[in-house]
């Protein structure tokens, strides 16, 4: 999900250190886990911390402990108990700002998808014993966490965490590196790496999200109806399983989309015995022995996922724990119906309802999966699930009692090494959102196994006109993602083309490259396929995530991804490629010209239907893509005053940023960062950086040392506490920090592929006004590129620079420049 359109509404070597590694089990690698930093003890949530230590909860005393990771954390969570006076209860809340701990349902749920690990913030405990009591799912992204006693008596932690579900490496520890004299530069270098960090994750580390038992099936927790892959996309149709209440009650789906989008939900709450049902139950929200029918995403609205209780229904008798009951579920000519051991609990008509879907009132769809889940803290097993046409054909039956079946419904621990869009939320491998991600690993991490993961995953959703899927969930195979709506962001695609042109440019990874060549050329053609070359000249894409169809932003990022890809061609000799790609990026450029570019207003047309509105993409993509001429850079530059309205830019003259809910995107004014700078606009980008991202590491309730989804007029998180504030495609400003304001980058060109080739150029920091500025790069070379600069008196730069044996370089500042090459370290001074 992202705030992303009305249509869809959603509708990423071993450098890692020997130290993170601490321990083997069952052949994974596992990760040093996560503890807090601070604590605090009253009867609310508290930010107000001092350095974690033993604590206890006592319900005479303090009865909520506030835990405070000090950044974004993620994994499994456990508690180190020393002492209990009985069983008591606790309640847990994950956040990542701050707030989410005075909120009902803390910063969730995360309903949008199957995302392999939580979909609530919030989940109840009943602590039995001392030692360790540990929590099922994987709690993606969080700050904060709070435990609340409520319960009488008494309960004492040694200790508290999360087994870590991404590697606990501190940004300092990385590879790559930057600092200044600027501290607060910083640690805004620093989001982009945690947000990469904590999205970036290896093959088999999350863990699977049910648990089969070989006769009572699956085993489901607390998580949204999830799809199987094998089951058919159908209208009218009858589901049966069995299941049996082990706490609460279930809730399933039917006319589901698979993998994101929401459907038909049916919760069952049972009699909820006093024994069992956690004292926080909320029996307005889930009263005992009913079915609520809903339509959307679950029970409570959620930012821009909205949700309708349909119609609340008394079940016709006692629903008991550890009971088996038969449920059958029709849907037919609109009337959805459902039955408990035969006896009839409702009939009702879904036509008449309008919900709004896609941004936009419709009738409820009635074609879809089904699924299977169980509300927040329900607990159910399923079996023996079967699914009939109207016909009364099977068209679906599993006993759910294989292993399998983890496959086949997208929980099993994760196939592949990738990047997710974020951490906590939607936990899906989002192609566009890779693009920043790709670039911030080439100055960070330097995780370019990751890289090949991602890759590897996108290859195998490959469709025959060389399109791959924009938004993969985690559990699923690869082949398994053909489903409607994982295509439909075009211009994805080249972003995707553009991620692995910058994977290329800094690992210089060649074997990779020839060996999956025919599918990324395949994709290349497929952008190519789209240029109108009988009409207009233009590139036609159904529909685009960064603008129209037909506009600047996905014309120019075509030329783009087509330059880009014509160097890799370039780099293993793929001439006729060479000669296809850069006519049809000469082409596209002049049909751009001649269709885009508005000289009256000195801007590129946000399309040709609206050529006198424009946009942040569109802008940076021009300028990044080579299509704009020098004069048309800076006129159309100048025009961005008009989207200046607040922490950044606007993304385009179509949106209100008077109206409450506009936000500003660090992922489009991450795309005209780098654009500003490669334009020398300095002054332009240090003033975007400041605005912008500085918000994001400025207060203490907010900052999650990574970097965020959206930011609002006032430099708070956008899109409401379901925002990601653990997002790479926010993280923009770290990698043009490195290669601006410290000024290390790779020289143009396949000669700065793997840094063979580098520049160091500090010009725009020391126009920034940094007086001191050091960065250090991964190479595809036996070692690490550093450049360190130091203003020392007035107008004179001293420069170190260490290179790896086999690369060169040159220094530029301005009419000067230094051609370095043959040593190892280069020590100068520059008078400017
Ligand atoms: C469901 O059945 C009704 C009546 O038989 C039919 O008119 C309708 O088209 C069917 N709907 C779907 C989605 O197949
Ligand atoms: C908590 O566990 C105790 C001991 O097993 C049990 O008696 C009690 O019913 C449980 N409470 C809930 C809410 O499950
Ligand atoms: C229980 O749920 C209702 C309905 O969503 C909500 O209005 C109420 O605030 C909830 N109560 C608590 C204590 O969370
Ligand atoms: C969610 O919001 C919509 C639109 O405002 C409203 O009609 C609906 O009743 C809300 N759903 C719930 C469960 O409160
Ligand atoms: C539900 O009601 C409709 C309209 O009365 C009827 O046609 C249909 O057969 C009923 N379904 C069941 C399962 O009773
Ligand atoms: C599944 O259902 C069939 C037929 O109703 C029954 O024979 C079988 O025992 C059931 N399987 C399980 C695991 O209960
Ligand atoms: C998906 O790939 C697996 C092997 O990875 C294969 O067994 C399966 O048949 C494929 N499914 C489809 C629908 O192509
Ligand atoms: C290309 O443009 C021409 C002229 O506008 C139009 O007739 C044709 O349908 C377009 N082709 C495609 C594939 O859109
Ligand atoms: C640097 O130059 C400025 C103006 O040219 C002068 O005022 C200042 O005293 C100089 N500072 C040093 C440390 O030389």
């Amino acid at each position: 999900m992202k705030s992303r359109l009305p249509l869809y509404v959603y509708s990423i070597m071993g450098l890692l250190s020997a130290k993170v590694l601490c321990r083997t089990q069952s052949n994974s690698e596992v990760y040093e886990p996560f503890l807090p930093t601070g604590l605090a003890l009253r009867s609310a949530p508290s930010i107000d911390t001092k350095p974690f230590q033993e604590f206890t909860l006592d319900s005479t005393a303090d009865t909520v402990a506030t835990l405070d990771y000090g950044h974004e954390v993620a994994g499994v969570p456990w508690f180190e108990v020393t002492s209990l006076t009985g069983a008591v209860q606790l309640e847990i809340k994950y956040t990542e700002e701050f707030r989410g701990l005075e909120a009902p349902f803390a910063d969730g749920p995360f309903l949008y998808g199957n995302q392999l690990g939580a979909n609530f913030r919030v989940e109840t405990l009943n602590v039995t014993h001392t030692g360790r009591t540990s929590a099922f799912l994987v709690q993606g992204g969080q700050r904060w966490e709070s435990v609340r006693l409520l319960t009488e008596g008494a309960i004492t932690f040694s200790k508290v965490g999360f087994e870590a579900t991404f590697p606990n490496v501190n940004p300092e520890d990385e590879p790559g590196q930057f600092s200044s004299d600027d501290t607060r530069l910083d640690a805004i270098w620093k989001l982009g790496v945690r947000s990469t960090e904590a999205s970036c994750i290896e093959q088999g580390t999350q863990p699977a999200t049910w648990r089969i038992d070989h006769e009572k099936g699956a085993r489901i927790a607390s998580l949204r109806p999830i799809q199987s892959d094998k089951a058919p996309l159908i209208g009218n149709n009858t589901l049966e399983f069995e299941t049996m209440i082990e706490r609460g009650g279930l809730w399933w789906g039917m006319a589901w989309a698979i993998g994101s989008g929401g459907g038909i939900g049916l919760q069952i709450t049972g009699e909820l015995p006093e024994d069992t049902t956690f004292v926080n139950h909320n029996y307005t929200l889930s009263p005992r022995n009913t079915l609520q029918v809903t339509s959307g995403w679950g029970q409570v609205n959620q930012t821009t996922m909205p949700t309708y209780l349909l119609k609340t229904f008394d079940l016709p008798f006692s629903v008991r724990e550890k009971v088996w009951y038969k449920i059958s579920t029709t849907l037919n000519d609109g009337y959805l119906s459902a039955s408990i051991d035969g006896v009839p609990i409702f009939n009702m008509s879904l036509t008449e309802y309008r919900v709004m879907f896609r941004g936009q009132l419709m009738p409820i769809t009635l074609t879809g999966r089904f699924g299977l889940g169980a509300y927040m803290d329900q607990e159910a097993y399923y079996r023996n699930v079967s699914q009939y046409d109207q016909d009364g054909n099977m068209v679906y039956s599993s006993e759910l009692t294989s292993e399998d079946t983890l496959l086949e419904y997208g929980v099993k621990t994760n196939l592949f090494t990738v990047c997710l869009d974020g951490p906590k939320r939607d936990r899906l491998i989002w192609l566009g959102d890779y693009y920043h991600t790709a670039r911030i690993i080439g100055v960070s991490t330097g995780r370019f196994d990751m890289q090949r993961g991602m890759f590897d995953s996108l290859l195998g959703t490959q469709l025959e006109n060389g399109m791959v899927s924009m938004n993969a969930p985690l559990g699923y195979e690869a082949n398994t993602t053909l489903f409607a709506d994982a295509y439909g962001l075009e211009d994805y695609q080249l972003l995707g083309l553009l991620s692995f042109y910058y994977f290329v440019r800094d690992s210089n990874d060649l074997s990779y490259v020839k060996e999956n060549w025919e599918q990324f050329s395949l994709l290349v053609e497929w952008a190519i396929a789209n240029i109108n070359v009988t009409g207009d000249g233009l590139a036609y894409l159904t529909y685009g995530f960064t603008g129209p169809g037909d506009g600047a932003s996905v014309n120019c990022m075509t030329v783009y991804a087509l330059h880009s890809m014509t160097e890799v061609a370039q780099a293993i000799g793929d001439w006729g490629a060479v000669k296809r790609w850069t006519s049809a990026a000469k082409g596209l450029t002049e049909a751009i010209q001649q269709h885009l570019w508005n000289e009256k207003l000195g801007v590129f047309s946000l399309s040709p239907a609206s050529p006198n509105d424009f946009s942040v993409s569109g802008t940076a993509f021009c300028i990044s893509g080579k299509v704009a001429t020098p004069t048309q850079i800076t006129r159309s530059i100048k025009a961005l005053d008009k989207l200046a309205t607040g922490p950044g830019y606007i993304d385009s003259t179509q949106v209100d940023p008077a109206s409450p809910t506009a936000s500003y995107s660090p992922n489009t004014n991450g795309f005209l960062l780098s654009a500003l700078y490669e334009s020398g606009e300095y002054e332009r980008g240090a003033k975007l950086i400041d605005t912008l991202w500085g918000p994001m590491v400025d207060d203490v309730r907010t900052s999650s040392g990574a970097s965020w989804e959206y930011v609002l007029h006032d430099g708070t998180p956008g899109l409401g506490m379901f925002t990601s504030l653990g997002h790479p495609w926010g993280g923009a400003a770290t990698y043009v920090l490195t290669e601006w304001a410290a000024g290390l980058r790779a020289a143009p060109g396949v000669g700065g592929f793997g840094f063979a080739e580098w520049v160091v150029a500090p010009e725009a920091g020391v126009r920034m006004g940094l007086r001191r500025a050091s960065a250090h790069v991964p190479t595809a070379f036996d070692g690490i590129l550093r450049a360190e600069w130091e203003m020392v008196g007035n107008g004179t730069l001293s420069v170190v620079i260490q290179a790896p044996a086999g690369t060169k370089g040159s220094f530029q500042y301005g009419a000067v420049s230094k051609h370095l090459c043959g040593r190892l370290e280069y020590k100068f001074t520059v008078e400017l």
